[in-house]
């Protein structure tokens, strides 16, 4: 693929410099929503990774974020996902050079096939909000699956301000499921076993959306059907409902002794 000037512009952004040394044509041709790099990259500059981590990348789609994390950190990862096979990620693995570090895994999420406090951390881009809205969802499927005092990190689209009913003729019905970044703040609040460390809209999210439209719509055709219709969307909500939440939590302590919070 030949980007011009113009879209690789957009592609390299100065607040992710470790994602603008990625391949734009492999993050094209890869993409599922909005540059899961970017997102990657901004939950890192809140959440700590570290070399030889046990990362549990849960609705990893194509393991963008999962190779992301390999490479940048030295994890090792189990990348984790629903609609992508595990055979179609071990090939963009390999292709990465990662087969070492990087495992992929298909699981559903309310059925993760892993033992009890095998993971150093925990993350999920644009993902989480398809199977953890549920108020008993953390505690009882993923919390346990993650050591004492370890973290769990998501970026999820989110809103700052509730989406009215109807919703604004301008961003159609389909943004029914998308919760607020309070509603979220909330939810991990009052989830037993979680210390809420970290929880706010994302920074120039709608910023980074639009500019991941920008940089598909100077690159030729889209990959996703529903593409032109979203960056039509985002431009008409002008910020004032698209956005991202950023939240982190740590597993609080269980261990025999320990005081408690
Ligand atoms: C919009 S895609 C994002 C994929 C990837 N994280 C990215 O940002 O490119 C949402 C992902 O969530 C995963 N997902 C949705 N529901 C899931 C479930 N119940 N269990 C596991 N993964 C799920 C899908 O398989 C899909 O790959």
């Amino acid at each position: 693929m030949n980007f011009t000037d113009e879209a690789l512009q957009k592609y390299k952004q100065d607040r992710f410099p470790r994602s603008a040394r990625y391949d734009p044509a492999w993050v094209h041709q890869n993409e599922m929503g909005p540059n899961v790099l970017w997102l990657t990259e901004a939950l890192t500059q809140v959440m700590e990774i570290k070399a030889g981590m046990r990362v549990l990348d849960l609705g990893c789609g194509t393991a963008m974020s999962s190779i992301f994390l390999a490479r940048e950190f030295g994890a090792q990862v189990w990348a984790t996902d629903l609609w992508i096979s595990a055979t179609d990620n071990l090939k963009r693995i390999r292709d990465a050079g990662l087969e070492d570090r990087v495992f992929p895994i298909h699981a559903e999420a309310h059925a993760l096939p892993f033992a009890e406090e095998f993971f150093d951390a925990i993350v999920s881009l644009d993902s989480y909000h398809y199977f953890g809205t549920d108020v008993h969802y953390l505690e009882s499927c993923l919390l346990k699956l993650l050591k004492p005092r370890c973290q769990i990190g998501i970026v999820s689209p989110a809103s700052p301000e509730r989406i009215p009913a109807p919703p604004p003729t301008c961003l159609g019905k389909g943004w029914y499921w998308m919760n607020t970044v309070d509603w979220w703040r909330d939810l991990w609040s009052r989830t037993p076993g979680l210390d809420l460390e970290h929880a706010e809209l994302l920074p120039h999210g709608w910023d980074m959306w639009m500019q991941w439209h920008e940089f598909l719509e100077a690159s030729g055709p889209r990959n996703r059907p529903g593409g032109v219709k979203e960056f039509d969307q985002l431009r008409a909500d002008n910020a004032r409902y698209l956005g991202f939440v950023r939240m982190v939590g740590n597993r609080c302590s269980n261990q025999p002794g320990e005081p408690t919070a």
